[in-house]
């Protein structure tokens, strides 16, 4: 699959087949996140995943959020900013944020390469989830995501978000490449 189409491919699904997917298409998917960028090469976010229907269930009570339990597999990401704090003091956990943040898009997209689809799930009772999973002291859930098979329902279409909104040149607010140029003694 061409970059430019995984990465234009992906989409927010919370409706799937009801096909097991193959765990080891989400493991490939998960693979993908290890050549994420991180700061300092300290690699500080993990991934667990949860096929248990019991604690699936437990998860998707402590999100509210209905569609989690139809899931059959579950990505847990979490960040633990240890070795980054030992580098980086106070900024360790705004880094760990942000090297989520990269390693999820890596996984997403390997998501969709394995033409599975998910939803980036960030409502819960962070203790609850904390509990479940025996997640450390320190470390974050940065996400829960309900994997599935693409069921092909057709989606909305999604917002368009035009390049011309979301870019300046050279100053916040400059929409324009090449500067006009006022036709002035200095010009000629
Ligand atoms: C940080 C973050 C948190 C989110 N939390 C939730 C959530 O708790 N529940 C949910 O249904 N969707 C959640 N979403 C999914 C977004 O609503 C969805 O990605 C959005 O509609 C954009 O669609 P797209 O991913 O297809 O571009 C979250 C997405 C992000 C990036």
């Amino acid at each position: 699959m061409k970059l430019r189409d995984a990465v234009e491919g992906r989409r927010d699904v919370k409706r799937w087949d009801l096909k097991k997917p193959d765990w080891r298409a989400i493991v490939r998917a998960i693979d993908f996140a290890r050549f994420s960028t991180s700061a300092g090469n300290h690699f500080a976010v993990r991934f667990i995943l949860v096929s248990d229907e019991a604690v699936i269930e437990k998860i998707a009570v402590s999100s509210q959020q209905d569609f989690i339990r139809k899931a059959k597999f579950l990505v847990v990401v979490v960040s633990d900013p240890s070795s980054l704090i030992r580098s980086y003091g106070d900024r360790a956990s705004k880094y760990c944020e942000l090297q989520a943040g990269a390693a999820i898009q890596n996984f997403l997209l390997g998501l969709e390469e394995e033409k599975l689809v998910t939803s980036w799930v960030w409502y819960y009772e962070d203790s609850q989830i904390r509990k479940i999973l025996g997640i450390p002291e320190g470390a974050s859930v940065q996400g829960i995501f309900p994997v599935g098979i693409n069921s092909k329902v057709r989606l909305p279409e999604k917002r368009d978000v035009k390049l011309d909104n979301i870019m300046f040149f050279g100053k916040y607010g400059n929409k324009k490449m090449v500067p006009d140029v006022v036709v002035g003694r200095d010009v000629v």
